[in-house]
């Protein structure tokens, strides 16, 4: 965590009675708050008010051709947003929502511009988390939340990362704990007969039926897909699976400050120059701890993080787009 003034003087209120009514006030008065979900924490905002979603995009500093996912308390206020509801939407909604699944639809005119970043459509989700259930059932508007993060940098899956990222800038931050999922919903695009899925997420290919090699070319992914991402300020490399031992050995020799994030059973055995960040179990592990592991290599001042890669299945493929991403070499 960071220590001084900015810091200090942001509110993180627990999610009791007041906590969210100081949250529901502050959104309906237009202003922004730190919102916990399922996948990461939201930077949450009036989705109806331009003015608002302004400013989320000034607070991010994310490029205005990047689209909000726009979050709903229930499947039934998909009218709110959208007109045409196609019955694979019906039918991807009903399998996955409350949970970490955005369905691209056509949008609404009701939809400002700016939350869709000019497109016809706009991203739409149900969160599965009692605090943002609790918050998006009183507030006036739908919620525009992307991750509370400035543009680039790694998601925040706790309310001191959300305090890390953006200081006293947030009217409040809602802590709703350490977020279950850990990486961000998977993006289906619901208009046509087959889900397309433009980014990966916390709910797998598998769920939802796609192939793995199914669609999914560059043309087709979200906007936001395009930008390098979720990366903290050291290096981040990838040991291939089978390859740590060798990948350790090579970083050691240069010299570098080097720190790994790797499964548990391969910690012990690691040459003591390496700092064990943390270790992980499986896939769903590593997803749930891959942000804290970032933003723990910048506070150890690494200057090299190692991640042992996981097999490209279940959550793990999402695990390996972001460590792609944040290595730079998706
Ligand atoms: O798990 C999540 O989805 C989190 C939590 C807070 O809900 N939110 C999140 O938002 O990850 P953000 O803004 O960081 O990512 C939204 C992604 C971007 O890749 C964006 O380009 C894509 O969704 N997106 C939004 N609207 C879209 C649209 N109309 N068509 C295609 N992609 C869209
Ligand atoms: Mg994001």
């Amino acid at each position: 965590m960071e220590h001084g003034p900015r810091a200090a003087a942001a509110r993180v209120l627990r999610a009791d009675a007041d906590g969210l009514a100081a949250a529901v006030a502050a959104l309906d008065a237009g202003e922004l708050i730190g919102l916990p979900t399922e996948t990461v924490y939201g930077l949450a905002g009036d989705a109806f008010a331009p003015a608002t979603v302004a400013a989320i995009f000034a607070a991010k500093a994310r490029p205005a051709d990047n689209p909000l996912i726009v979050h709903l308390a229930a499947a039934e206020q998909l009218s709110r947003v959208t007109q045409h509801v196609t019955p694979l939407a019906r039918a991807l909604a009903a399998a996955h929502w409350p949970g970490p699944l955005t369905l691209v639809v056509s949008a609404a005119d009701s939809v400002p511009t700016i939350t869709r970043a000019g497109l016809s459509s706009v991203a739409v989700r149900v969160p599965d988390h009692p605090v943002a259930t609790a918050v998006l059932t009183r507030c006036r508007s739908p919620l525009a939340a992307p991750s509370a993060n400035r543009s680039g940098r790694p998601s925040p899956t706790t309310a001191m990362d959300v305090v890390t990222e953006f200081g006293s800038e947030l009217a409040l931050v809602l802590d709703g704990g350490p977020c279950v999922i850990g990486v961000e919903s998977t993006v289906v695009d619901a208009r046509g007969s087959r889900p397309i899925v433009l980014r990966e997420g916390g709910v797998t290919r598998e769920q939802l039926g796609v192939a793995a090699d199914e669609a999914g070319g560059e043309l087709e992914r979200s906007p936001g897909t395009r930008y390098r991402h979720y990366a903290p300020r050291c290096r981040i490399e990838i040991a291939p699976t089978g390859q740590l031992d060798v990948e350790v050995a090579r970083a050691v020799t240069t010299g570098v400050h080097l720190g790994v994030l790797v499964h548990r059973d391969r910690a012990e055995q690691l040459p003591t120059t390496a700092t064990v960040i943390d270790t992980f179990t499986d896939a769903p592990d590593l997803a749930r701890r891959l942000y804290t592991g970032f933003r723990e290599a910048e506070r150890a001042g690494v200057e090299l993080l190692l991640v042992e890669a996981v097999a490209e299945e279940g959550v793990g493929r999402a695990v390996m787009d972001r460590l792609r991403r944040a290595a730079g070499v998706a």
